[in-house]
């Protein structure tokens, strides 16, 4: 085949992605331009967003209101893990501003697009804790599955990239809360 006069020949001379999809009126690239790609991956960002702030809250409530024998391991744990999901927030917040779009505003906004709970009892025991954390962490690294998918629908990779390692991330958070809430 000769790639020398096709636009995707040239257009990978020249670097320019989106001039690939000139010819076929695909709308599957990252640009400004795409504001309907653009807004679905903003969509699905801002709704991971509120979940990952949501699971944060949730991971230092129970890091607050630990208890029992293993009180200092699971302390630490939970601290290690709630720095980690708050150290993604800037990252998504800004991945949403450099498309374009606007992302979250206010707690209550946070409200509104999470899919996932928080935990308002005055007593959780600490097996309990172990467990829902477990079960949600499970659920987001869903989420950002389905986020990396969205994502790679406009050729965002940069985003699609940052996702594969909270995926891992996740799946780290719940090995540990896994095996700490293992009977003995
Ligand atoms: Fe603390």
């Amino acid at each position: 085949m000769d790639w020398s006069d096709s636009s995707t020949a040239k257009s990978m001379a020249s670097g320019t992605h989106s001039a690939v999809n000139e010819d076929t009126n695909d709308k599957s690239y990252w640009s400004h331009d795409n504001t309907e790609g653009m807004a679905k991956v903003t969509e699905t960002l801002n709704m991971l967003l509120a979940d990952v702030f949501t699971l944060y809250f949730k991971t230092k409530n129970f890091h607050w209101h630990m208890s029992g024998p293993h009180f200092r391991d699971y302390h630490r744990l939970l601290d290690e893990q709630a720095e980690q999901l708050f150290a993604s927030t800037d990252v998504i917040a800004e991945r949403v501003r450099k498309m374009g779009g606007r992302t979250l505003s206010s707690v209550q906004h946070i409200v509104r697009l999470t899919r996932l709970s928080g935990n308002e009892a005055d007593f959780v025991a600490p097996s309990q804790m172990l467990a829902e954390l477990r079960s949600d962490n499970e659920r987001l690294a869903g989420f950002m599955r389905d986020t990396h998918f969205v994502c790679g629908g406009v050729d965002d990779v940069a985003s699609m990239s940052v996702l594969e390692n909270w995926i891992d991330e996740a799946e780290r958070r719940v090995w540990f809360l896994l095996e700490c809430g293992r009977k003995a």
